[in-house]
């Protein structure tokens, strides 16, 4: 009888503790989003989709034993794309969420969350990410079960280019049966030539304020804490960042899992990857965990039924 294949270990990421962790589950996606940071030049991400299964469950589980990881974010690329992977691992952590691009169904996790992302009303979302996908995406939050137990956030990644749009998109997502719209802000790499960022943080400050209106105007859909969108204005970002992400939370305390050489997990940088600009983050979950932090609240549970999640998630939520 021959032995069965043993499986192979983790990469050594040292003995930090990291109460949060995200997974890339898979390099691979079906669309091709204008801001994604997932697929930038300098992030690990080939080969393709070469970890297998059971390898990736045992390693998640040593992972979680090792760095004492309570909350996993399932990614990708397109983590339905390894739909049955991601079912079994959700069940190794105490809070589990998915964040998916929505277009493989919205799948069924009584008790924790997903979030879908679209990235503003029908035309500048299909501009982002492709013809026909607003339409899917409607499709499939209308044709889930919504009293299954799953929490369901919208996120929107607001960027230069679908900013104008924040308005027309609560008008037309308001009434949907989910549980809220959360947003975070485009995360540039340093020099982005992109023209999806904002010329300086000054500029990204009246779309911060737009959503601050908007958060008045629909205090229950909207996700996102006043305080923590104040957090991210000009006069003070630099605070919760630092120059070189030396004052991130997020950083500190989030194991970021990518899919990198040899088919083994890579760290990089921090959750968007490497080479990004801490300097203009826009990614919400930062500031809010500095915000909760300030409210003695940094250790709430991140992924609840009022929950959402970022690249990196974003903590338990209430309106405000
Ligand atoms: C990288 S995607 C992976 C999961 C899935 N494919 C999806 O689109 O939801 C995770 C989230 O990151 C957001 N995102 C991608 N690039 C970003 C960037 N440069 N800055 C901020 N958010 C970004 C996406 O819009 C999405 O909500
Ligand atoms: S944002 Fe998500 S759906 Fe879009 S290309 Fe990146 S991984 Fe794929
Ligand atoms: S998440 Fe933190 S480390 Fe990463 S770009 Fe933003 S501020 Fe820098």
């Amino acid at each position: 009888m021959s032995n069965p294949v043993p499986l192979a270990e983790p990469t050594n990421f040292g003995e930090g503790q990291y109460p949060y962790a995200l997974v890339n589950v898979t390099n691979v996606c079906n669309l091709d989003c204008r801001h994604c940071f997932v697929f930038r030049a300098d992030n690990p991400q080939s080969p393709r989709n070469k970890m297998n299964d059971a390898t990736m469950l045992h390693q998640l589980e040593t992972l979680r034993d090792k760095h004492g990881i309570r909350s996993m974010l399932f990614m990708g690329g397109e983590p339905m794309i390894r739909k049955d992977m991601v079912l079994k691992a959700i069940k190794l952590f105490p809070e589990s969420a998915v964040v998916t691009n929505g277009t493989y169904g919205i799948p069924s996790i009584p008790g924790h969350l997903v979030t879908v992302s679209l990235d503003g009303p029908a035309d500048l979302n299909d501009l982002i990410r492709g013809k026909g996908v607003f339409a899917k995406v409607k499709e499939a939050v209308f044709a889930r079960d919504a009293s299954d137990g799953t929490t369901v956030i919208l996120q929107m990644a607001v960027t230069r280019e679908n900013s104008p749009g924040l308005e027309k998109f609560l008008e037309q997502v308001a009434e949907w049966p989910i549980d809220g719209v959360a947003f975070s802000f485009y995360v540039p790499v340093k020099n982005d030539e992109t023209g999806l960022g904002w010329k300086d943080l000054k500029e990204r400050d009246k779309v911060l304020e737009r959503v601050i209106a908007l958060k008045k105007k629909y205090p229950h859909v909207i996700k996102s804490h006043t305080a923590t969108l104040e957090m991210m204005k000009s006069d003070r970002a630099i605070e919760w960042t630092g120059e070189h992400g030396e004052k991130c939370i997020l950083r500190r305390d989030t194991l970021p899992l990518y899919m990198g050489d040899g088919g083994q997990f890579e760290k990089p940088f921090c959750c968007y990857g490497n080479d990004v600009d801490c300097t203009r983050c826009g990614a919400y979950a930062v500031f809010n965990r500095a915000y909760l932090a300030s409210q003695g609240r940094g250790n709430a549970p991140r992924y609840g039924r009022d929950g959402s999640a970022d690249a990196a998630p974003i903590v338990k939520d209430t309106a405000e």
